[in-house]
C-alpha cells in the first residue's frame, strides 16, 4: 500500500456547533470529519456549511486530516454542500466523505463535481480525496466497484448504524455483538469492506460506537476490526480518541519485532548474510512472506510516528 497518513482515530464533529469545531482542533485525533449529514438537523445545514468553511480557513488543525462529510446523493443538499465547502475552503481541506454510497456512479459524480469546482477556484485538480461510506446493502454488494470508481478514493468506511437499519438487523448496541448470536454479526460486512479496500490499496475504516461513555466496550468493538487489519475507527467523543490511537497502532513489541524481521531478512538475503531466502530470527523461521507481513506492521508504526526500541545485530560467523 502507498504511504498513507494514519487514520487511527476519525473524530466526528457536527458542523452546526462552532464550539465543538473549535474544541476538535485541540484533540489528539488523526483525522477530523466535519459533519453536514446526520449530526446536522436539516434546518441547521446552511449555517453549518458556513461554520465549516470558517473553521477550515481559520486553521489550527495541526497535522490532522481534514474531511467534510456532505449529504448523500438522494438528498437535495449534496451539490450545494460540495460547492460551498470546496469553493469556500478547498485549499484547507483534504477529503470529502460521501455517505450512503450506493454504487460507483455516485463516486464518479462527486469526482466530476470536485474537478469542476477545483478548476473554477484555481485549486490543484485531483488533490481532494474521497472517503466512501458503505452503509446499505446496496453499497455493500457494489463495494468492489466503488473502491475502484475514482483515483480520489482514500478510504472505505463502514457505517454500522445506517447499515443495521438497511438490513433490518436486530439491534441492541450499534456495532456490538448480540447475545442471541454466537458469532460476530459484522464479520462478513467488515471483511467485504476490507477486501475491497485492500484490493484497491486504500484504507479501511470502522464506523462509530454509540455508547460513548463506555470506553471499555469501545475498546472491545474496536479490537474486532483492528485484528482483521482495519486502519482506524470513528470516535464520537474525546474519551474514545486515545483508545482508538492505541488499538489501531501496533504494540511497541510488535512494531520492534517487525523492524527486526525487516533488518534480519535484509541481512539474510544479502551477500554477507549468505544470500538465504529463509533464515532464523531467534526461534522463528522467516522468509519473503514474513517480510511482507512485517512491512505492514512497520508501515503502520512508522505512519503513527513510533520509534523502535531495539536494533538488529547480524549473527556471528
Ligand atoms: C454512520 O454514519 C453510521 O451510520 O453508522
Ligand atoms: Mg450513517
Amino acid at each position: 500500500m502507498a504511504e498513507l497518513r494514519s487514520r487511527r482515530s476519525n473524530l466526528a464533529v457536527p458542523g452546526s456547533n462552532p464550539r465543538f469545531l473549535e474544541k476538535a482542533k485541540g484533540l489528539g485525533a488523526d483525522q477530523v470529519f466535519l459533519d453536514l449529514e446526520d449530526a446536522c438537523a436539516p434546518l441547521a445545514k446552511p449555517g453549518a456549511r458556513k461554520n465549516i468553511v470558517a473553521a477550515l480557513n481559520e486553521g489550527g488543525w495541526g497535522e490532522k486530516i481534514r474531511t467534510v462529510r456532505v449529504n448523500d446523493w438522494t438528498t437535495e443538499w449534496t451539490f450545494t454542500d460540495v460547492l460551498e465547502v470546496v469553493g469556500g475552503a478547498g485549499a484547507n481541506l483534504d477529503c470529502i466523505m460521501l455517505p450512503k454510497v450506493a454504487d460507483a456512479a455516485q463516486v464518479q459524480a462527486l469526482d466530476l463535481l470536485l474537478t469542476q469546482i477545483e478548476k473554477a477556484n484555481g485549486l490543484e485538480v485531483g488533490r481532494i480525496g474521497i472517503e466512501a461510506q458503505i452503509e446499505t446493502a446496496q453499497g455493500l454488494i457494489n463495494v468492489n466497484q466503488i473502491a475502484f470508481a475514482s483515483p480520489r478514493i482514500e478510504t472505505i468506511i463502514f457505517g454500522p448504524a445506517d447499515f443495521m437499519a438497511s438490513i433490518n438487523m436486530k439491534s441492541l448496541v450499534v456495532g456490538a455483538l448480540h447475545p442471541d448470536y454466537a458469532g460476530d454479526p459484522f464479520h462478513y460486512i467488515l471483511m467485504q469492506i476490507l477486501m475491497a479496500a485492500r484490493a484497491r490499496g486504500v484504507q479501511a475504516i470502522d464506523g462509530p460506537f454509540l455508547q460513548v461513555r463506555d470506553v471499555d466496550a469501545f475498546r472491545e468493538v474496536a479490537k474486532r476490526s483492528a485484528v482483521l487489519g482495519f486502519d482506524g475507527k470513528w470516535v464520537l467523543h474525546p474519551g474514545q480518541v486515545d483508545a482508538a490511537n492505541e488499538i489501531y497502532s501496533p504494540s511497541q513489541e510488535d512494531y520492534d519485532h517487525a523492524e527486526l524481521i525487516l533488518d534480519a531478512y535484509d541481512w539474510a538475503t544479502s551477500e554477507a548474510g549468505g544470500k538465504k531466502g529463509s533464515a532464523m530470527l531467534g526461534d522463528e523461521m522467516i522468509d519473503e512472506a514474513s517480510r511482507k507481513m512485517a512491512l505492514v506492521i512497520a508501515g503502520k508504526g512508522r505512519a503513527a510516528g513510533m520509534q523502535r526500541s531495539s536494533t538488529f545485530t547480524p549473527p556471528e560467523g
